[in-house]
């Protein structure tokens, strides 16, 4: 199980996302691909709530899934805290059974990555397609094969200066070709002064994706892709060493 005791340190390892620059790109978005308007937004993998707590505060009323209890239930205290009304969903996305549909659906962070066969793939996608009105956008994003393979992942280690002390957190990848996967081993390590707090171990297995792949596993399932572009960047065409992509789709 991931993302189980790793979630006490998510927040802290992604202090620096700039998660308002993203609900303005996810906004951008709603703007030049879609003329329906928008109100209801189901967030998928949506993890301690980063978007949903931002996107609920622009004015949308947003449902989030994730399969980790630990992950929502930060993201349910941020909600509180912020006196927002967001549903919370403890479901899995590959077998998603929520009693209403959306008008747009985002999926932010690697979450599609996380679905790493061709069956779990198809089952999220279907999934989401059954929550979308027709017409509905889902946005996610995802690591870009041709960049993976071309710069190739790297060990890193990752200090962290808290108030509850230091953390470290090291990765280590392992490429695997045949399945489109890296394997990511965590070890992240929690200390006071010289004494060692906590210690887990984590394997994240994520998937990266091709054009080809992506468009045919979509249009298979009833979207039709209407842009890959570099994470962020409408304005480019995605290119060998854009690691982080982002994909636009519509529910047809
Ligand atoms: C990297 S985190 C991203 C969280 C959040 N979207 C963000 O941007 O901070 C990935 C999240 O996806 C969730 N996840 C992965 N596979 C899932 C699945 N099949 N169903 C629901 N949630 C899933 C994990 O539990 C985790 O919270």
């Amino acid at each position: 199980m991931v993302f189980n005791r790793y979630s006490n340190y998510y927040d802290s390892f992604y202090a620096e996302k700039d998660y308002a620059a993203e609900c303005d790109f996810v906004e951008l978005i709603f703007d030049k691909f879609t003329d329906q308007s928008i109100k209801g937004i189901l967030d998928l993998g949506c993890g301690t709530g980063g978007h949903t707590v931002l996107l609920a505060q622009r004015g949308y009323q947003l449902s989030g899934v994730d399969l980790s209890e630990s992950m929502l239930s930060i993201a349910r205290s941020k909600a509180k805290e912020l006196s927002l009304t967001i549903d919370y969903h403890l479901q899995d996305m590959r077998q998603l059974h929520l009693e209403q549909t959306f008008d747009a659906a985002v999926s932010m962070f690697a979450v599609m990555g996380y679905q790493t066969s061709n069956y779990d793939l198809e089952q999220a996608i279907q999934g989401v397609r059954q929550h979308l009105s027709p017409g509905g956008l889902f946005i996610f994003d995802g690591w870009f094969g041709p960049a993976v393979l071309s710069e190739r992942p790297v060990e890193r280690t990752k200090i962290i200066e808290t108030d509850a002390g230091r953390i470290i957190r090291h990765a280590r990848p392992e490429l695997d070709v045949v399945n489109h996967v890296v394997k990511v081993f965590y070890n992240v390590l929690h200390l006071q002064g010289h004494t060692l707090i906590d210690e887990i171990d984590e394997v994240h297995t994520m998937r990266f994706f091709f054009y080809q792949e992506i468009e045919y596993f979509l249009e298979k399932n009833g979207f039709e892709l209407l842009k890959i572009s570099p994470f962020m960047e409408l304005d480019r065409a995605i290119a060998v060493d854009d690691w982080n992509m982002t994909v636009i789709c519509r529910r047809v």
